[in-house]
């Protein structure tokens, strides 16, 4: 029995840090270049991992180099590969441009993430079926997650449901039937139509979901924390305010930490204050998967935090 199953994304990040962005017809330099891995299924995989779940990930590598180094990262990190398959395409790469307040810009081109189809799930039923909790998110097809959502609910296993990037095709039906849905801002906007400029119109636009059916909805709201919604209950667990210098895969860390503590059995809301802690501690440090600590480093961050 696996703590956490990720099904979803793997990419190879081609990070740029930039001063500013060319404008059309320019070519200017920029000061730094790293490349690693990442993609949000990956991400949310690696954290889980690093932190000590058992996790399966269900996944497409690229026919190509890059497919090899993937499953080497996996294997290094004490992810199980059983679910890992190699495509016919290139891998999934992500050119990223990161700013100096910090902020991001991603292209994301799929490659053999298009390949992981509800057919490939059908293949892997014994791994869904063996599994605490399923994680998904939205960087590959969403007829691939709303199979992956049926197959667990067969077998009676709870998803947690990561709507990123945004898509306004997601079909809201499909909420109802996972235990955690979790969008941020800019992805609650999206699919309610609502405003989400403040936590009055959050609030609204969260009643929006919970009316469809969502169990636990967590709006994730960057280092201000995440707001947890269930029918009758809404509450704030705060974050932590760090020095960033890069937030790239900041929310995927918080998604598989998030799944890590809940696999241990934390109720929900240390669960969220745990994975609020890890988050602001990968955002102190550049690259995705390279500034995702282990439980041994994790403490001594968060000593070195409060101090
Ligand atoms: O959420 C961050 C991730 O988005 C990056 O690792 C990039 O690969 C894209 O998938
Ligand atoms: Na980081």
């Amino acid at each position: 029995m696996a703590d956490v199953t990720v099904i979803g994304s793997n990419m190879i990040d081609l990070t740029t840090y930039i001063g500013r962005m060319p404008v059309e017809g320019e070519t200017i330099e920029a000061p730094e270049f790293n490349i690693g891995y990442g993609g949000k299924g990956a991400n949310q995989a690696i954290a889980a991992a690093r932190l000590g779940s058992d996790v399966n990930f269900i996944t497409m590598v690229g026919n190509d180099g890059f497919g090899q180094e993937q499953l080497a990262n996996y294997q290094k990190n004490g992810i199980r590969t059983d679910g890992i398959g190699i495509g016919h395409q290139n891998s999934g790469v992500a050119p990223i441009f990161v700013d100096p307040s910090s902020d991001n810009r991603i292209l994301i081109i799929k490659g053999a993430n298009k390949e992981l189809t509800p057919a490939v799930l059908d293949e892997k039923q014994a791994l869904i079926k063996n599994s605490k909790l399923i994680v998904l998110q939205q960087e590959i097809s969403l007829e691939t997650n709303y199979h992956a959502i049926d197959l667990a609910q067969q077998f009676g296993v709870p998803v947690l449901l990561n709507p990123a990037p945004a898509n306004k095709n997601l079909n809201i039906d499909y909420v109802s039937k996972v235990v955690f849905f979790t969008p941020n801002e800019t992805e609650l906007a999206t699919l309610t139509g609502l405003p989400t400029n403040n936590l009055d119109e959050i609030k609204v636009a969260a009643c929006d979901l919970i009316s469809r059916g969502v169990e636990n909805l967590i709006i994730t709201l960057g280092h201000k924390g995440a707001l947890w919604v269930t029918e009758n209950h809404a509450e704030i667990v705060p974050g932590m305010k760090v020095k960033a210098v890069d937030t790239t895969g900041a929310g995927d860390s918080f998604i598989g930490s998030f799944a890590h503590y809940f696999a241990q059995g934390e109720a929900i809301p240390d669960a969220l204050q745990h994975a609020n802690q890890y988050a602001a501690m990968t955002v102190m440090k550049k690259g995705t998967q390279k500034s995702y600590p282990t439980a041994a480093e994790l403490s001594d961050l968060l000593a070195a935090a409060v101090d």
